[in-house]
């Protein structure tokens, strides 16, 4: 007898099935308590090579290192049930050879249970997306800026705002839909050019400093959370957790100063022999009396 198992949560598939439908919603997510928050509310969770720079302090996502992103990778995957997570091929682990890349994102897809990789590049990166998407290796694709390649660009600035520089950008789209990318991300991109790759290719796009004309958006957790010290113009702040943050720890380092915490409702009284709190027994251990 046997038994058939659909895949709970969001597919590649879906994904892309999604062309020109409901908007897809994706975040950024790097640990597990934050993956489970927002995972019912989400189409997609990327576990970003930005987590170099977010969690980790690198000054780009260059330094990355491939067991890094196995490790969050994992967390997210615990923590959520819902969202496809994608995970980033970070610098380093997929230029070489396309076969380099297959035995690196096959690492990802067994240790973590994730159902995708990126990775950035265009037309350069269109063989190896052909080879692992026909090795049963979903591929989102990243083009426009690339921040894997801020020593070759030179800064995190933003792409294809001169006509004449918007050839490339387009065949990038081209190549990375051709290869069998089940989506690809736009990041910082021209509003008009990015709306008009997404007319022009049949994968969803994914927008990120882009275009509302995008299928789907995505954020960087922190970023929208108020919690990055410096957010580019793309970013909007839903929350300001930076400040709450800091205003909590304020409060709390004044209640530790001034004895005011713990209090009776943060401490554990005593058990009495015949089990119930024994405010009495605790005060004599307390004081020694
Ligand atoms: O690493 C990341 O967070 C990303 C998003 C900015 C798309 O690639």
């Amino acid at each position: 007898m046997s038994q058939s198992f659909d895949v709970k949560r969001v597919t590649a598939p879906q994904i892309a099935g999604r062309k020109g439908g409901a908007p897809i919603v994706a975040l950024t997510a790097y640990h597990a308590h934050t993956a489970q928050i927002i995972d019912p509310h989400v189409d997609l969770l990327l576990v970003g090579d930005s987590l170099g720079m977010v969690m980790h302090g690198y000054e780009t996502t260059v330094p990355v290192p491939l067991d890094l992103m196995i490790m969050h990778a994992q967390a997210v995957v615990r923590g959520s049930k819902h969202a496809l997570v994608v995970v980033d091929m970070p610098f380093g682990s997929y230029e070489e050879s396309p076969a380099v890349a297959f035995r690196n994102a096959a690492r990802i897809m067994k240790e973590t249970g994730a159902g995708a990789v990126k990775i950035e590049g265009g037309v350069h990166m269109a063989e190896t997306i052909d080879y692992l998407t026909s090795r049963g290796i979903p591929v989102m694709g990243h083009i426009g800026l690339t921040p894997q390649a801020v020593n070759q660009i030179g800064s995190f600035k933003p792409q294809g705002r001169h006509r004449s520089e918007w050839a490339p950008f387009e065949e990038d789209a081209k190549a990375v839909a051709g290869a069998g990318a089940f989506a690809v991300v736009l990041e910082a991109l021209a509003e008009l050019l990015a709306a008009r790759i997404t007319k022009q290719i049949s994968i969803p796009t994914v927008g990120i400093g882009a275009s509302a004309e995008c299928d789907g958006q995505i954020l960087v957790l922190e970023d929208m959370l108020g919690l990055s010290p410096r957010v580019p113009k793309f970013v909007k702040e839903y929350a300001q957790l930076g400040d709450a943050i800091e205003g909590a720890v304020k409060a709390y380092s004044a209640d530790v100063r001034r004895r005011a915490f713990p209090s009776d409702a943060h401490t554990y009284p005593m058990i009495d022999e015949d089990g119930g709190d024994d405010e009495d027994t605790k005060k004599t251990e307390m004081t020694g009396s």
